[in-house]
């Protein structure tokens, strides 16, 4: 990868990139044409949750998303336990795929989790007809757990556990 990759909060000035992001077919293939509100949602700030922007060399390329499942309001997750984050990401820009840019992003979101002590694990939900996306999240070191439906999309559930610290202990979710 040939340049820096930054994230930078999301805010309303963000709106029309967002939303033409959400109308690319490779973006859909992904993550569906549901719509995310983001006239309602980017003006929300919300203590569970974490909207970012990628930018290389000041051009948003794409978006990711840090959520708190256990506090999260519409309750995705289900019951789950705290101490764990879950997030969603996608590269926007057609011309920004396969260029690294993706595994940084992914880098830079796990460093954010885990910098909070108490995040123990770290847990993603890729459709399950995306085995690129498989491919991957498996290659960051995400581990497949389940398969489970989320409302009308079938997923698989991948979890990344914190690193063993270098005294060998590891927290467990
Ligand atoms: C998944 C994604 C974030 C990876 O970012 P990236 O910058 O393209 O990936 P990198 O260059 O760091 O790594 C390359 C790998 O990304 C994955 N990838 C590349 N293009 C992809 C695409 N259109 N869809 C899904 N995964 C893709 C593949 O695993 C690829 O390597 P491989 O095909 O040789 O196995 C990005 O491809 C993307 O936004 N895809 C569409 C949305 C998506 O699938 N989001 C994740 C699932 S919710």
């Amino acid at each position: 990868m040939s340049r820096a990759v930054k994230l930078r909060p999301a805010t309303p000035n963000d709106l029309e990139v967002l939303q033409y992001w959400d109308r690319q077919p490779h973006v859909i293939a992904a993550k569906g044409d549901g719509d995310w509100q983001w006239e309602t949602e980017l003006a929300r700030r919300r203590d569970w949750r974490e909207q970012l922007i990628a930018e290389v060399d000041g051009r948003p390329i794409g978006y990711l998303e840090i959520i708190d499942p256990a506090r999260e309001e519409s309750q995705y997750w289900g019951c789950i336990a705290g101490g764990h984050r879950a997030l969603d990401i996608w590269i926007g820009e057609k011309d920004c795929l396969n260029r690294g840019y993706g595994t940084r992003m992914m880098q830079l979101a796990i460093e954010r989790c885990f910098a909070d002590p108490a995040v123990a694990a770290i847990l993603v939900d890729p459709l399950d007809c995306n085995p690129r996306a498989h491919r991957f999240y498996e290659r960051l070191g995400f581990e497949y757990v389940v398969r489970r439906c989320f409302g009308e999309d079938s997923c698989f559930v991948y979890r990344l556990a914190r690193p063993e610290t270098a005294s060998g202990n590891a927290n467990t979710a």
